[in-house]
């Protein structure tokens, strides 16, 4: 048995669905630590591609059940459709789903918060998927959060929502007028969200009794998270990050296990570096350079579908994660989206005030001020698409996978080369 956490090193997007949806191969149990409907998780199999929001990707394999932790920020509404949509896919739900009693919903106004917040932050915007995270996680911490359970206890909800419209109700009246309207009215949002606590009832259950018990009959479980380290809320390049810890420690706290279970993790890096949203990105290329990554890459945000910004290899922004992760193992995905270039770079320090520094440097201003320096590597010229042996690919490619392990100090587990399932060199077997 073995507990593994798959986590992102970078600033998300970095292809967790495909390696999730691999490794799950051979778990028992993948459990989604934190994040919400603002993730994206993309997996292809036979052609058919599955975009999953909340649902862990391990729901795509019928004898793998998926949990929704407590970490995770729920809307129920989003929740029940990509439940629909998967039914209607052929996909086994009922007995393969569980979600903690414990997770956060995410009510309407926090969609309405999420906006009216972006918009009074004008050009300090962070560029959120709007979503309503950040609010949802706002009310968690300042002890006002609705959890999935009570969904389940009208007295208890009703006086919630009550509550909370109560404490927010005039500044949503002041910046969201005219929107969503019934949002802001305490009746009608407890009716329609005890429908969904009806409509999920039989998913919801006790989590960390749920894993402690797989944990003891020595089950293999996966730890999925969502965004990446540098989203982190503590760890990433704060305020431009997402409200939740994905970082590997956030799968012990999101899901009740004791760090002293979690045995190995695995970091999921992109070959290149992706950012959607606003922020410093001190490798990000302009020009035809970046939108030649955008479009090889397909880099469109699965949630919102706005272009991703891209940038060369930024190994100062690994190596922060690296220190956060301790990832025994890497997964490096989309080489196969460097095919095309004669010259990749690597950036491997910043320059700082005329300094030059190995690491992210503190402060909110500091990292738009640092200029990449970047080590250049030759590119391989020819397609390593749909490659399945490591033998087979590139010398230059091997090169470039070998370099990204020595910096970092980890092991390669396997290198995606498309989208398919099927597109994957494993170079070790993890369970
Ligand atoms: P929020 O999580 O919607 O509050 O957005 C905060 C920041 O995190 C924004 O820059 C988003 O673009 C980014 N973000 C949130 N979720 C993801 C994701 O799944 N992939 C990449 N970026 C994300």
């Amino acid at each position: 048995m073995a507990v593994v956490a798959v986590v992102g090193m970078q600033w998300g997007d970095e292809g967790k669905g495909k390696v999730v949806d691999l490794l799950t191969e051979g778990a028992d149990i993948v459990a989604r630590y934190q994040g919400g409907n603002n993730a994206g998780h993309t997996v292809v199999i036979e052609g058919v591609k599955y975009v999953l929001h909340t649902i862990p990707s391990g729901i795509l394999r019928k004898d793998v059940l998926s949990v929704i932790g407590h970490g995770v920020v729920v809307d129920p509404a989003a929740l029940l459709e990509e439940m629909r949509l998967l039914r209607a896919e052929g996909h086994k739900i009922d007995d393969n789903l569980r979600i903690s009693a414990k997770a956060h919903v995410i009510m309407p106004y926090h969609r309405l918060l999420d906006r009216a917040t972006e918009a009074l932050r004008a050009e300090r915007k962070i560029g959120t998927t709007a979503r309503g995270i950040g609010p949802a996680y706002a009310d968690k911490m300042g002890r006002s959060g609705i959890r999935v359970i009570d969904l389940l206890h009208e007295p208890t909800l009703r006086t919630k929502v009550a509550t909370n419209l109560a404490m927010k109700g005039s500044f949503l009246a002041e910046h969201c007028q005219g929107s969503e309207g019934s949002a802001l009215d305490a009746v009608a949002v407890t009716a329609q969200y005890l429908k969904f606590g009806e409509e999920l009832r039989p998913f919801i259950t006790d989590v960390d009794a749920l894993l402690q018990r797989a944990w003891r009959e020595g089950r293999n479980l996966l730890l999925e998270g969502a965004q990446g380290t540098l989203l982190d809320i503590d760890h990433g390049t704060y305020p431009y990050v997402t409200s939740s810890s994905a970082a590997a420690g956030g799968s012990c706290i999101g899901l009740g296990l004791a760090p002293s279970r979690l045995d190995q993790v695995v970091g999921v890096v992109k070959a290149y570096t992706t950012r959607v949203g606003e922020g410093p990105f001190p490798t990000e290329l302009g020009g035809s350079l970046g939108a030649t990554l955008r479009q090889r890459g397909d880099e469109f945000g699965a949630t919102t579908g706005r272009p991703r910004r891209c940038g060369w290899l930024d190994i100062v922004g690994l190596r922060h994660a690296q220190w956060i992760n301790a990832a025994r193992w890497l997964a490096i995905t989309k080489l196969d989206v460097l095919d095309t270039f004669s010259d990749i770079g690597i950036c491997t320090a910043y320059e700082y005030e005329g300094e030059r520094i190995t690491s992210l440097p503190l402060g909110e201003h500091a990292l738009s001020a640092c200029a990449p320096v970047l080590e250049w590597m030759p590119g391989w010229r020819t397609s390593t698409t749909g490659t399945t042996e490591w033998r087979k690919l590139p010398e230059k490619a091997q090169r470039y996978v070998e370099h990204i392990a020595e910096l970092l100090e980890a092991d390669v587990l396997l290198v995606s080369t498309g989208p398919q399932r099927q597109e994957t060199i494993l170079t070790h077997q993890l369970w």
